[in-house]
């Protein structure tokens, strides 16, 4: 029990020297092109689902008039495969005419006409994951076009460089988007260059010039790939969580949730962890498609608000009973010096039962106030009542599926 205080005493010392751009004091939260859309290029065989001009506006409208803005999702981000094959004569990048005939500025005007911030997608290397031009060489007037675009938020890709490079690269690029004037948030591919052959990461070093990374590997569209991430992010944990805080997150990549490849119960797995692990809302969803049952996942109020909280501590895994992981998260308010708690507690079981799990609060790390506030994130009636320290409760949790509560301190 000691212990476990002071693991989490331990998460206030984040942040000593921290990217200063006043940018992602929350973990960003937005649409991205990537996971759904990947890199279809041919409009004749795909024209709905190709990465073109008219994809991302249908998107931006859906995302600004179907409640996704109003609830907090505020960037489009267009992915790899946006550009020609080759720089213009000045050398700068230049859209596929063909898939984007108006350009990107006139596309960053209708995605900010909506009401939305617009993001786009490079790589430090010679080329981008999909073999596009890569800003080697080019750092510096990459982020000039960037800023001429209005760009709000930039994903740099570290495919086709070598290990040695990506330091200075990732540096030196952050410099020249600064160097911009424009506020743009930077995210990092970098750590993932480095975990994916078991290299540790310098996570401090990251913070200082990165507004967030992607630690580990891309998310595929299956449970498997979903809890392959979990899994190392809960493993790995200790080396990571301390460098997340306001402007500064790691990123266990994209939700998958409205897509194939999660049940409905999975999908509130990734968005319980996603919210407990302060982790980035990056939707790659088609909203012309979306189910309403995976919608109301993505626009769950109180899970948004937990992902978004003030404090952006991260949160972590703290233990597993019968096969039920634990989450855990401090978060907002304070009262009387104790922390309301998030808890996630998500099933690895695959028997086919809800399966009834009996837990005392102080097994669960809450133990410093005398009485709680318990409500259900999914199930609102299923909890919503004082419970005392001393009272164990019961949780029936759903094959791979998760028990989202908040614990709101009752005052000493
Ligand atoms: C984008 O380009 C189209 C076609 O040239 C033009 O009609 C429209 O006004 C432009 N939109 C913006 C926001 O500049
Ligand atoms: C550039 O960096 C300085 C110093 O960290 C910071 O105060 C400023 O807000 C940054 N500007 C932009 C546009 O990122
Ligand atoms: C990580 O980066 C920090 C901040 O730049 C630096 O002080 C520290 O020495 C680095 N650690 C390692 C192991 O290189
Ligand atoms: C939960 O309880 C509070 C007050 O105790 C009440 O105002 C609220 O309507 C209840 N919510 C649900 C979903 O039952």
């Amino acid at each position: 029990m000691k212990l476990l205080i002071s693991f989490f005493t331990l998460t206030l010392a984040y942040n000593v020297r921290a990217l200063d751009n006043g940018l992602a004091r929350r973990p960003p939260m937005g649409w991205m092109s990537w996971q759904r859309f990947l890199c279809v290029v041919d409009c004749n065989l795909y024209p709905d689902d190709c990465i073109s001009d008219t994809l991302f506006r249908q998107m931006a409208d859906r995302m600004s008039e179907d409640g996704y803005l109003e609830a907090g999702y505020e960037y489009l981000v267009i992915d790899d495969c946006w550009m020609a094959t080759k720089r213009d004569e000045q050398g700068k990048l230049q859209p596929d005419l063909i898939r984007f005939p108006y350009g990107m500025k006139n596309l960053s005007d209708y995605v900010h006409s909506k009401g939305l911030k617009f993001g786009m997608y490079q790589a430090v290397g010679r080329k981008t994951c999909a073999g596009y031009p890569g800003s080697k060489g080019h750092l510096e007037i990459d982020a000039n076009t960037f800023a001429e675009w209005d760009v709000d938020y930039i994903k740099m890709d570290g495919c086709s460089a070598r290990k040695y490079e990506y330091k200075k690269a990732y540096t030196d690029f952050g410099k020249f988007l600064n160097n911009t004037g424009r506020p743009i948030v930077y995210s990092c591919s970098w750590p993932a260059y480095l975990e994916i052959p078991g290299i540790h990461a310098n996570y401090t070093y990251l913070a200082e010039i990165c507004n967030l990374w992607r630690n580990w590997a891309d998310i595929e569209d299956s449970y498997e790939s979903l809890t392959a991430i979990i899994d190392w992010f809960s493993k790995n944990r200790n080396r990571f969580i301390n460098s997340a805080g306001p402007g500064n997150w790691n990123d266990p990549d994209m939700l998958l949730i409205g897509n194939y490849g999660l049940s409905i119960e999975q999908s509130k797995s990734q968005m319980a962890l996603w919210a407990i692990m302060a982790a980035p809302l990056l939707m790659s969803v088609d909203f012309r498609t979306i189910d309403q049952r995976s919608k109301d996942i993505l626009l769950n109020k109180e899970a948004i608000a937990i992902n978004q909280d003030k404090l952006g501590l991260q949160g972590r895994w703290l233990k597993k009973t019968d096969s039920i992981d634990i989450w855990v998260r401090q978060i907002a308010p304070v009262v009387n010096g104790e922390y309301t708690y998030a808890v996630a507690f998500h099933s690895r079981r695959e028997d086919g039962f809800p399966f009834a799990l009996r837990v005392a609060l102080d097994e669960i790390s809450l133990s410093n106030s005398i009485e709680y506030f318990v409500t259900d994130i999914f199930e609102p009636t299923n909890f919503n009542r004082t419970v005392n320290v001393a009272e164990e409760i019961l949780v029936r949790v759903k094959p791979s599926g998760v028990v989202f509560l908040k614990f709101v301190p009752q005052g000493i």
